[in-house]
């Protein structure tokens, strides 16, 4: 019997793959976001074999193995594919379950979605109505506009205990559906009664643009301030951010952390739309997981109590495995991003923000912390960790002035330290240079699979293909620009299935990370795929870029047999117009 997609999409969000391949291979050197140690599937001297703790991926360099954490330990272990599901399982405490989600279980999950966004709509509707007149009294004294209101779908739910429950049976859902999507409880009665009254209801939108929760605010004060959707078949807390929907798709190249959902949705409003938050929780691994796979920076910008500080701690443990560069906020006089956006104004947070880019003092203090300078020691551990930091500074003045101060504590000459320095900027850049070399060896065009199948035909039409695949696998919601295209259209066969595969995932809101992919793949397509996903992608122009691979694909497969008569036509059309125009 089949093994449940959804057990091995457990298992592999829980086989954290640095930690597998850890116990193989000592992972001793960083390049950007990717770990590298020695292939343990071939022999080498330099390292060549690189995991990907965001992607959850390897991919050695060198012999062009890669997968995801199952078919790693199928290759090391040597194990079937069952075996090695049963091998990590053992790892993770999991037990296998044994049979597959049925058809009915997939339309369940439909259904609930389909509750959930009429359920958004319905709260949205509200504000409208004079059952909505408090919520749009409170949605104003936070100075919430129209605009954001709109753009995040907030709601209210009316102070009564059957509104919503009542709506939705009308429009046919029933009270068992209203329970499963934790919409609605058991009354003592037998009846229902809605979960969210009289409160100010956020919807939570997952990447692919599907209403999988509710957080409903208090208006005003309160206990609890507020509640959430518990975890239902369709959401999961710690897999899932608030407003992340909207935040991947940010051009600033970097997300922004609150903790709350009003800071959220108030950073938004004064134009920082890369803000996220967890929902109610502490921030998960996994949440730190699903952050990069969108962005390689992080600002955490906690409220400025005590508890914000240690939570801000804690966040950046996570964060930071995750292959993330962490920076945090401090925000002055104000207890949170929503007051000082409201006291200071958005271009205060703008200066904060980038002074957080440049805060050499905060991060001079973080190194100093870890030696006792009072030894020499401590000293010379301290200036060797300080130099690489020193040396990574953009600025030749910056680097001077923070060299004089690094001098000054631990009393050495300013000329001794700037040399250091200049030592150390020139270990960087000749880093960089072998890495650039590294890339530029990639053995993308050496690469010749053994199966047939997985040889370009061609290869300029692969290429896009292979382009639009990796655009896709980092950002699912893309496939709603492919809707003009077929897996019959590429030119590769097995893209083209890869192709078909999301896009069925896509469309019954099955997980697409690529560790998830990879494990349904034989060995030589997913090292093939694991090449394709090194490539790095810019979501900035994401929908450009696609609309571009397609037309390439298209005009690549018209060149093709009996194609080729209606090829020659355009280009007949075209010079007609060329000449005409
Ligand atoms: P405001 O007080 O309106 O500014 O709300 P906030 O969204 O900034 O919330 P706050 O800073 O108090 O809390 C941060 C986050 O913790 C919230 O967005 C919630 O996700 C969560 N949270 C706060 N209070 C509760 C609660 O009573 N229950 C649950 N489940 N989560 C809470
Ligand atoms: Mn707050």
């Amino acid at each position: 019997m089949a093994i449940p997609k959804s057990f091995i999409e457990e298992l592999v969000a829980r086989s954290d793959i640095v930690e597998v391949v850890s116990d193989y291979v000592q992972l001793t050197k960083r390049s950007g976001s990717n770990m590298f140690g020695l292939c343990p599937f071939h022999s080498e001297k330099t390292p060549s074999f690189s995991v990907s703790p965001d992607k959850q991926i390897y991919h050695c360099f060198g012999c062009g193995k890669g997968g995801g954490v199952i078919g790693f330990i199928m290759e090391i272990e040597n194990l079937p594919y069952r075996d090695a599901v049963a091998f990590l399982a053992r790892r993770a405490g999991l037990e296998v379950p044994e049979d597959e989600k049925s058809p009915e279980e997939r339309s369940r999950r439909a259904r609930l979605l389909e509750l959930n966004r009429r359920a958004a709509r319905y709260f949205y509707s509200v504000l409208s109505t004079p059952r909505g007149a408090a919520a749009v009294e409170y949605i104003n004294s936070r100075r919430l506009t129209p605009k954001t209101v709109k753009a995040f779908g907030i709601g209210a739910a009316p102070d009564e205990w059957t509104a919503l429950s009542d709506a939705m049976c009308a429009e046919g859902f029933t009270e068992s559906e209203l329970l499963e999507a934790g919409l609605a409880k058991k009354g003592r009665n037998g009846g229902i009664y809605d979960v969210f009254r009289n409160r100010l209801v956020f919807p939570v939108i997952d990447v692919r643009g599907s209403v999988i929760g509710f957080s409903g605010r208090i208006l005003g004060e309160g206990e609890p301030k507020y509640l959430n959707t518990p975890d239902t078949p369709v959401f999961t807390k710690s897999r899932n951010l608030f407003a992340l929907n909207i935040a991947k798709r940010t051009k600033r190249g970097m997300l922004i952390l609150a903790e709350g959902n009003v800071d959220v949705v108030m950073l938004h409003q004064a134009g920082f739309d890369c803000a996220v938050a967890s929902l109610g929780t502490s921030l998960t691994a996994e949440q730190a997981r699903l952050m990069s796979r969108y962005t390689k920076d992080v600002v955490i910008a906690y409220d400025s109590d005590a508890a914000g500080v240690k939570a801000a701690q804690r966040a950046i443990g996570l964060l930071e495995p995750a292959g993330l560069k962490v920076r945090v906020l401090k925000i002055p006089d104000a207890k949170d991003p929503d007051e000082f956006i409201k006291t200071k104004g958005p271009e205060a947070f703008e200066l904060l923000l980038e002074r957080s880019e440049n805060q050499v003092d905060y991060r001079i203090d973080a190194v100093r912390a870890r030696y006792d300078l009072e030894t020499d020691d401590g000293r010379l551990g301290f200036l060797g960790e300080v130099t690489d930091l020193l040396a990574s500074l953009p600025g030749a003045v910056e680097r001077e002035i923070y060299s004089r101060k690094v001098a000054e504590l631990i009393g050495v000459s300013p000329e001794a330290v700037q040399s250091e320095v200049r030592r150390a900027a020139r270990r960087r850049a000749s880093g960089e240079r072998r890495r650039t070399e590294r890339e530029a060896m990639r053995p993308e065009a050496a690469f010749q699979p053994r199966d047939r199948s997985l040889r370009y035909d061609n290869v300029a039409s692969a290429a896009a293909e292979e382009g639009l695949i990796g655009y896709i696998m980092a950002d699912p919601s893309l496939l709603r620009d492919t809707e003009d295209l077929s897996p019959e259209d590429f030119s590769s066969k097995y893209l083209g299935e890869i192709f078909r595969e999301l896009r069925s995932r896509f469309s019954r809101h099955e997980d697409m990370s690529p560790g998830v992919i990879l494990s349904t793949l034989g060995a030589e397509e997913a090292a093939r795929l694991s090449a394709i996903l090194q490539k790095p992608v810019s979501l900035g122009n994401a929908a450009g870029a696609i609309a571009d691979y397609i037309d390439r694909i298209k005009t690549e497969g018209l060149k093709t047999g009996e194609n080729r008569d209606l090829l020659a036509v355009r280009d007949k059309l075209k010079q007609k117009k060329g000449l005409g125009g």
